[in-house]
């Protein structure tokens, strides 16, 4: 395991339990949620999986239109808190796994998988593709939401950040290089966030869908 792994679940642990008290974070899976049912789309018999699901916000809203969901995070605590929505719903499609995706892939293919802000803690984005596209199914998709490139001032010095968004040119090159194809942005949310000197500043949040050919 990297620093920068032991630096977000130990960041993630400490922020599980107050996650989802935000209602930017909230404002954010919402949009990514309905932009990935909209966008990819879906027909309810997808064997799907999530990466860096934390707490579940986006999980919760897309299980109910796909076939079954595995939600994965390296952060217990946001985990747990998972497991207690899960508990406390009528759900019973999602399945969780505690790992760290660069290290443990999970065994399996999938049709669909998706992510929200977790693609920028991931330092090795063009390795973590190729793994993405073994994991998927011939013709499966993938949906990932992230912050279009910023200056670094969103996250400010807080650790466990590889990437301060992505040059969705850039991000694009990476995609056919790992084989993927039919690769198509969409931005999706403008995320506002009030910066150290008082101003407002609003982020742009991208939804990359890609497929892996017949
Ligand atoms: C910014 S949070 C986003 C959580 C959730 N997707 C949401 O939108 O509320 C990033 C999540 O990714 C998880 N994470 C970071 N690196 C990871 C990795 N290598 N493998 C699995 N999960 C990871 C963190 O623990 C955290 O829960």
């Amino acid at each position: 395991m990297t620093d920068l792994s032991q630096q977000n679940i130990d960041r993630f642990n400490d922020l599980a339990a107050e996650w989802d008290t935000n209602p930017r974070r909230a404002a954010t899976a919402k949009a990514v949620a309905d932009a990935i049912r909209q966008i990819v789309p879906l027909t309810g018999t997808e064997q799907a999986f999530e990466f860096g699901c934390g707490t579940g916000m986006v999980t919760l809203a897309v299980a109910p239109h796909v076939g079954h969901m595995l939600a994965m995070d390296s952060s217990s605590e946001m985990l747990a808190s998972l497991h207690d929505k899960i508990n406390r719903s009528s759900t019973a499609n999602i399945e969780t796994l505690e790992g760290d995706l660069a290290d443990t892939p999970p065994k399996g293919r999938f049709d669909l998988i998706l992510s929200s802000m977790t693609l920028h803690h991931i330092a090795d984005t063009k390795s973590l593709l190729h793994v993405l596209f073994k994991l998927l199914q011939p013709g499966g998709r993938i949906a990932l939401a992230d912050l279009d490139r910023e200056d670094g001032s969103f996250h400010g010095d807080k650790p466990g950040i590889a990437h301060h968004g992505f040059d969705r040119e850039e991000l694009t090159d990476w995609l056919a290089a790992a084989g993927f194809v039919d690769c198509c942005f969409s931005t999706v949310h403008q995320m506002e966030k009030e910066m150290d000197d008082g101003t407002t500043r609003r982020f742009p949040i991208f939804l990359v869908r890609a497929s892996r050919p017949e």
